[in-house]
C-alpha cells in the first residue's frame, strides 16, 4: 500500500476518470474525499470504496458557483490536513470558436482553470507547513494538440499545464510536488456520448482504442506515491501512443 496514512482530496470523483482515481487510492490506504456536485452520486462512491474494504467521505460543492471553492475547502478541511489533491473536476464542450458563447467560455475557465486555481491556493501553502504534499492536474493532449472544435477546452488545459510547472516551481522548494496528467480519449461517463466515434477516433493511435479510467489512475497513484519523489512540474501523458504517432 502506496498511501497509507494520507488523505485525499479528489475533484470530480463521482464519475470517470476521478472516480477510478478515488477508488485506486483507497486500494492503497488512502481515506479519500470524494467531491463532486451530486450528492447520491457522491455517495454511491464512498458506498463503493466501503465495501470493498477503504475508507471514504463525500464533499460536495459545484465548483461553478462563486462560493464552491471555499465550500469545498472547508469541507474538505472538516476531515483533516488534504495530503494530495487531484484537480481533476472538468468539462470539455465541442464547438467552433465562432460558435462558442461567453456563457460557454467561462463555465469552461471557471471549472478547469478557476477552480484548480483556487483550491491550489488554499490547500498548497497547508501542505507546504507540513513540509510535504502532492497535487496532481488532470490536463488532456488538447493543450498539446491543436483540434477544430476544441480551441477554449485545449486552452484551459494549456493554462492547467502551465499552472502545473508554476506551481512545481512555487511550492517545489517546500516537499509539495506538482504534477499533470495528459489523458488521451478515455471511455468515461463523460465520452459515452460519442459512443462507436471514440474507438473510430482511436482505432488508429498505436494503442488502436480509447483508454480506460483505470489505466488514467494507474499514473494518478504514481504520482501520490513514494516513488515520485523526485518528479516536479511533469506532464504524464497517458494516451495509448496518440502524441508519439
Ligand atoms: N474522458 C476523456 O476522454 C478525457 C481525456 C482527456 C482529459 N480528460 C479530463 O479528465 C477529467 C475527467 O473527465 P471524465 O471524462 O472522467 O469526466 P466525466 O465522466 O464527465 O466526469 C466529470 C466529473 O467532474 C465533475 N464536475 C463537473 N462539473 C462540476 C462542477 N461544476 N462542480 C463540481 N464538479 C463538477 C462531475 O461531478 P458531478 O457530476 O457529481 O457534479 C464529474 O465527477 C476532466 O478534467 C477531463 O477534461 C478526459
Amino acid at each position: 500500500m502506496q498511501l497509507t496514512d494520507s488523505r485525499a482530496l479528489v475533484t470530480g470523483a463521482t464519475s470517470g476518470i476521478g472516480r477510478a482515481i478515488a477508488e485506486a487510492f483507497a486500494r492503497e490506504g488512502a481515506h479519500v474525499l470524494v467531491a463532486g456536485r451530486d450528492t447520491a452520486r457522491a455517495a454511491e462512491v464512498v458506498a463503493g470504496i466501503v465495501a470493498s474494504g477503504g475508507t471514504a467521505s463525500p464533499v460536495v460543492a459545484d465548483l461553478g458557483a462563486p462560493d464552491g471553492v471555499a465550500a469545498l475547502v472547508e469541507a474538505a478541511k472538516a476531515h483533516g490536513p488534504v495530503d494530495v489533491l487531484v484537480n481533476n473536476a472538468g468539462i470539455y464542450p465541442v464547438s467552433g470558436t465562432a460558435q462558442t458563447g461567453e456563457a460557454t467560455f467561462e463555465a469552461v475557465m471557471n471549472i478547469n482553470v478557476r477552480a484548480p486555481f483556487f483550491l491550489t491556493a488554499a490547500l498548497a501553502p497547508l501542505m507546504a507547513a507540513q513540509g510535504r504534499g502532492r497535487i496532481i492536474n488532470i490536463s488532456s493532449i488538447a493543450a498539446h494538440v491543436g483540434t477544430a472544435g476544441m480551441a477554449l477546452y485545449g486552452a484551459s488545459k494549456a493554462a492547467l499545464e502551465l499552472l502545473t510547472r508554476s506551481w512545481a516551481a512555487e511550492f517545489g522548494p517546500a516537499g509539495v510536488n506538482v504534477n499533470a496528467i495528459a489523458p488521451g480519449p478515455t471511455r468515461t461517463p463523460g465520452t459515452a456520448p460519442m459512443g462507436a466515434g471514440l474507438d473510430e477516433f482511436t482505432s488508429g493511435f498505436p494503442a488502436g482504442r480509447p483508454g480506460t479510467p483505470e489505466e488514467i489512475a494507474g499514473a494518478a497513484v504514481y504520482l501520490a506515491g513514494p516513488g515520485a519523489a523526485f518528479v516536479h512540474g511533469a506532464t504524464i501523458v497517458v494516451d495509448g501512443g496518440r502524441m508519439a504517432s
